[in-house]
């Protein structure tokens, strides 16, 4: 048996985009969404996240991680500025790992191990804070790292995280509680997460690349938690549950015959949604840039007119993420550069979700 000592390890967990939304809350206690959600792992776009076990109190380090692997589209780690109340949350969740993996633990025949404090240090491949979802990927990269320590037998403890999607899911339900959107970024490219439950979707769409249109990387002003809140009190909240279950097993279906164009459709109208509930809240809040609209209304025009439009769709930030297959990357690229020539575009494509590195 291969037992671990003081220890430290590396992980990696990517970001997600999520084409059926996380909007609103069921249950603040449990961290439940009040609809299902769909989206696509993505996989430079992510959190490098180096822990390391120490004998004091758990804390972060504002530092790169070491054994940070490299990346393959010219993306480079960033510190992020995290708030007091940032690293409260995030340590509160380490807390949450020691004490809910054990249990997971136990359910597929691994043992745990006494974990002192940790040394947490972690980076990002993209600017925080501007709807590329770095709460989904950190919390899935500490979730796992956490979890990975805690394990008596690390070699044991990677095979089962590599070989049962059980106990990679198992894992995907405490990160839920720490970050909602960090339960997709376990497995991929596609998944959905409904309840206490996240799946694989099955999907005959090829291989899709992420053009995420960096229109400003400013730091949102509004934050997800606030907007899980304040969409409750939108107008438009009535009836959004049922819009969504329906597009949620619509969107099943699309992938399953790689309908990419009807897929196209659907998620537009359901990032519009969202956006409109941000809009209309009792509290209005929005997110777009001048920028942002420009976009909106040169794809709603590709839309329309595309025999094969792209996947657009916006998270809780000005920027706009365009799905297409890995084949037309370069085209589409080019289209959008000579359209909005000096738009900053990040690429990536779409992953398999969180891992040990090291
Ligand atoms: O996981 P949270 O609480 O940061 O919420 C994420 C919400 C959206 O990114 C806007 C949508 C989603 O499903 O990822």
């Amino acid at each position: 048996m291969n037992k671990q000592n003081s220890q430290q390890i590396t992980v990696r967990a990517p970001s997600n985009i999520a084409l059926i939304k996380y909007m609103g809350k069921s249950d603040l206690a449990l961290n439940l969404a009040a609809s299902p959600s769909l989206s696509m792992t993505l996989k430079d776009l992510c959190t490098v996240t180096e822990l390391k076990e120490i004998d004091g109190p758990s804390r972060i380090v504002a530092e790169l991680p070491g054994g940070a692997p490299s990346f393959t589209t010219g993306l480079s780690l960033q510190v992020p500025r995290l708030s007091e109340k940032g690293i409260h949350r995030m340590l509160a969740h380490v807390a949450r790992v020691q004490g809910q993996a054990p249990e997971s633990f136990g359910a597929f025949g691994l043992k745990t191990r006494q974990l002192k404090g940790l040394e947490i240090r972690s980076a990002n491949t993209f600017p925080e804070g501007t709807g590329i979802a770095s709460s989904a990927s950190s919390f899935a990269a500490v979730t796992l790292g956490v979890a990975a320590l805690l394990a008596e037998d690390l070699g044991q403890f990677k095979a089962l995280y590599s070989k049962n999607q059980g106990f990679r899911r198992s894992l995907s339900q405490i990160s839920r509680q720490g970050s909602g959107s960090s339960c997709r970024s376990f497995e991929g490219p596609w998944v959905a997460w409904k309840d206490e439950r996240t799946w694989a979707c099955e999907s005959k769409t090829p291989e899709l690349a992420d053009l995420v249109l960096l229109v400003s990387d400013a730091h949102k002003e509004v934050g997800s938690s606030e907007a899980h809140r304040r969409v409750l009190e939108s107008p438009l909240w009535e009836g959004r549950v049922a819009r969504v279950e329906k597009r949620f097993e619509e969107l099943q279906v699309q992938l399953r015959q790689g309908d990419l164009r009807a897929a196209a459709l659907l998620s537009w109208q359901e990032a519009w949604e969202m956006h409109s509930l941000f809009h209309t809240a009792r509290e209005p809040f929005t997110y777009w840039a001048p920028q942002s609209m420009e976009i909106l209304k040169y794809f709603s025009e590709v839309l329309r007119t595309d025999a094969h439009p792209p996947i657009v769709t916006m998270d809780a930030g000005p920027n706009l993420h365009v799905l297409v297959p890995v084949a037309d990357e370069a085209a589409w690229t080019r289209k959008i550069t000579e359209r909005f020539p000096g738009l900053r575009i990040l690429r990536d494509h779409c992953g398999t979700g969180a891992e040990i590195v090291l």
